[in-house]
């Protein structure tokens, strides 16, 4: 009781010192750690929820009302009255399993304000934010309640009004895919609806709205990202846009089968909406909230998980070399083809292979995926024994073709299998429109079938990689077998079946700075060659030194080398740099970047404490200088510098590079050429 009335003291005071004089009865106030972020709460004469946000003293976010439309019941946005609130600083620092780095600061300071309506059905609504030097995070909390036991919700009405018209990357708010290319455009230009017909597996985007994470650049420097954390049991939030209003509003991806587009019995919360705020690019990397606002890890150890770079029998059907299923003739899931890739695979460092098309299902008259039955050409106890006897583990792939309710069926046995054979890691898909019909990738329901296979697998010591995936939402700090993820235009996009020339190079330039913000991506890097089957080509819109520089700046614990083992045969010297790359890290640097142009990162390995650096550019060629201030005192390091080679660029010279050997100490400065659509990765080993 006492500490409680002591918070409450604090929060008073805290709320005094602030002092702002114009502040009305009900207005409530905090600031970050660091007093650069400041929130401001307050009620309207109607006694409806909103606040601002100010940055270094501008106000970034202006007035914005908070509040819900419910089914059958009356929308539960004004007529409140501030019963309590109460303020909590924190500051603690976890520890990350595995990750870009392994200590993290959680600091913030956290308002709760209870509010409750002053006339009928007097119901009561939470609001709580947490401020952090790096940006702010806010959630509704519906307590338990007399006459509230469950609330329909039919859309949340959470707005975000800018203060200039922002330079935004986004891309289309999908209910079904996160698969569009991200667009650059001042904020009252988005068009989403041009983004439909996109010749997409799946798509369905029914507002003006974009998908999250969406970041921001203002003319005053001013770097936002807008997301949410902990998205558990609740509807993905897509952004809609008002452009009158330079505003962000609020849209749940929905269902066709209800009204509702999430349902919850009371008490619940919903996840954190949040805003990165950042005065340069690089500290948006950085940026630890999103993990933050999630809680702690609920599933104990698992070092089970063991971070690794994989191989494996995916690429050779994208370029059309074999087939998933097969009818074909040229099935790619064989013993003796996967056994070629785990000698491979064992010869080379790389501890996992990936083998796609194992399993019956993939032709229709097969009736449908069966995650423990193999073709009768892959004997799938046999290729994971001979993985095992050379260091090599075989990972599952589970593609469901979004018949979700035929997959939960079978979820126990295919685990079961996976733990009986000693195999941890499971590669997820979900192609198509969602079975049950009228559920949507992102709505619900799906939220709660990506969240439960996560908790289900974990009983079976497997850890899930998934592509057409939730968005990532920071998960994986309460359940670390959450590894990585596509939910992005993957490498897969360069493929001989692209329908639009492949990503282009500024591509992944955004990518860091908005997919990236929300975690680990399973983009597969690692292009070496064109390779032309049947007349058809795959695409590579960067050069082969970008494509080694990935494996520093996407950041994922599993990083695919993905292309032929021939093409990788041909090329050793570059080929070299993946068998190097470290894939779980101490600590991370971002030494330069701007969304959508540039990034540089720098991250030093755990246990051995090697550095590497990624650096990769646009469609414009660049000088960059690195100052490797960052290396430890009195220790010379040896380094390889793989970097574009002379006319590198990505239109139609991807491959030359350039590799030297150099010795670098602390302070060593270096000038390095990005050619267009290029980078450079390099290796410092002790
Ligand atoms: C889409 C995934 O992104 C890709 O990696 C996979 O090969 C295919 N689905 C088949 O499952
Ligand atoms: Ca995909």
């Amino acid at each position: 009781m006492k500490k409680h009335m002591l918070k409450i003291v604090v929060a008073f005071s805290m709320i005094i010192l602030m002092g702002c004089n114009k502040a009305s009865q009900n207005e409530l106030s905090l600031v970050s750690p660091d007093k650069n972020i400041k929130v401001e709460f307050n009620l309207s004469g109607e006694g409806e929820p909103f606040y601002q946000v100010w940055f270094n003293n501008k106000t970034v976010i202006d007035t914005s009302f908070l509040g819900f439309n419910l089914e059958n019941a009356k929308s539960l946005k004004d007529n409140f009255k501030i019963l309590n609130s109460s303020l909590n600083p924190f500051n603690e620092t976890w520890q990350m399993p595995w990750g870009e780095q392994v200590n993290v600061v959680n600091n913030y300071n956290a308002l709760k304000v209870e509010l409750q309506e002053k006339m009928e059905p007097f119901r009561k609504l939470n609001i709580v934010f947490k401020v952090y030097n790096d940006g702010i995070g806010f959630r509704y909390e519906f307590p338990k309640q007399d006459n509230f036991s469950e609330a329909l919700i039919t859309e949340e009405n959470t707005q975000f009004k800018l203060t200039e018209d922002y330079k935004t990357f986004w891309q289309a708010g999908d209910w079904d895919s996160y698969e569009h290319l991200y667009k650059t455009t001042k904020l009252s230009e988005i068009n989403a609806f041009k983004e439909r017909n996109k010749k997409l597996a799946k798509s369905y985007i029914p507002n003006n709205a974009v998908n999250t994470p969406v970041t921001m650049v203002g003319t005053n420097g001013v770097h936002l990202s807008f997301h949410e954390a902990a998205l558990v049991d609740y509807s993905g939030m897509t952004l809609g846009i008002n452009a009158k209003d330079l505003m962000l509003e609020s849209v749940l991806v929905g269902s066709d089968n209800h009204k509702y587009k999430a349902k919850r019995d009371l008490p619940f919360n919903t996840p954190w909406r949040t805003i990165q705020i950042a005065n340069t690019a690089p500290e948006l990397i950085t940026s630890k909230l999103i993990l933050n606002l999630n809680e702690p890890n609920k599933i104990g150890d698992v070092s089970w998980f063991k971070p690794t770079k994989y191989t494996g029998i995916w690429w050779e059907m994208h370029v059309g070399k074999s087939t998933w299923d097969r009818a074909s003739g040229r099935h790619g899931a064989t013993t003796a083809n996967t056994k070629h890739y785990i000698d491979f695979a064992s010869k080379n460092n790389l501890k996992g292979v990936l083998v796609e098309g194992w399993n019956t299902g993939w032709r229709k008259e097969e009736g449908g995926f069966d995650f423990v039955t193999p073709y009768p050409d892959y004997d799938l106890k046999e290729v994971v024994r001979y993985g095992k006897e050379k260091g090599v583990d075989i990972i599952m792939h589970h593609e469901t073709n979004s018949d979700v309710e035929r997959y939960i069926q079978q979820q126990d046995t295919a685990f079961a299998l996976m733990q009986s054979l000693g195999l941890h890691t499971v590669k997820t898909g979900y192609v198509g429109k969602i079975k049950p019909n009228g559920e949507y990738h992102h709505g619900q329901y799906m939220v709660n079938h990506y969240n439960n296979t996560v908790i289900k697998a974990n009983k079976y010591q497997v850890a899930i990689n998934a592509h057409e995936p939730i968005k990532d939402t920071g998960l994986r700090r309460t359940y670390p077998n959450t590894i990585s993820r596509e939910g992005l235009r993957g490498q897969e996009f360069n493929a001989s079946w692209a329908v639009d020339g492949g990503n282009p190079p500024e591509h992944l330039p955004i990518v860091a700075f908005t997919r990236m913000l929300a975690g680990p991506i399973d983009f597969t890097p690692g292009i070496f060659h064109i390779t032309e089957i049947n007349g058809k080509s795959n695409y590579l819109n960067t050069t082969l030194g970008q494509q080694l520089a990935l494996y520093v700046v996407i950041y994922s614990p599993i990083q695919m080398a993905g292309d032929l083992i021939e093409n990788y045969e041909a090329n050793p010297e570059p080929f070299q740099f993946i068998k190097d790359v470290g894939v779980d890290w101490q600590e991370t640097k971002v030494l330069n970047g701007e969304v959508g142009d540039f990034v540089t990162i720098a991250r030093k390995e755990k246990f051995t404490g090697n550095w590497f650096v990624g650096s990769i550019t646009d469609e414009n060629p660049r000088d960059i200088e690195i100052n490797f201030n960052f290396l430890d005192d009195d220790q010379s390091y040896n380094a390889i510098i793989y970097k574009d080679g002379k006319d590198a660029n990505w239109k139609d010279n991807q491959f030359a590079i350039a590799i030297e050997k150099l010795i670098i100490t602390k302070g060593t400065k270096l000038a390095v050429h990005l050619a267009p659509g290029g980078g450079f990765a390099m290796s410092l080993k002790k």
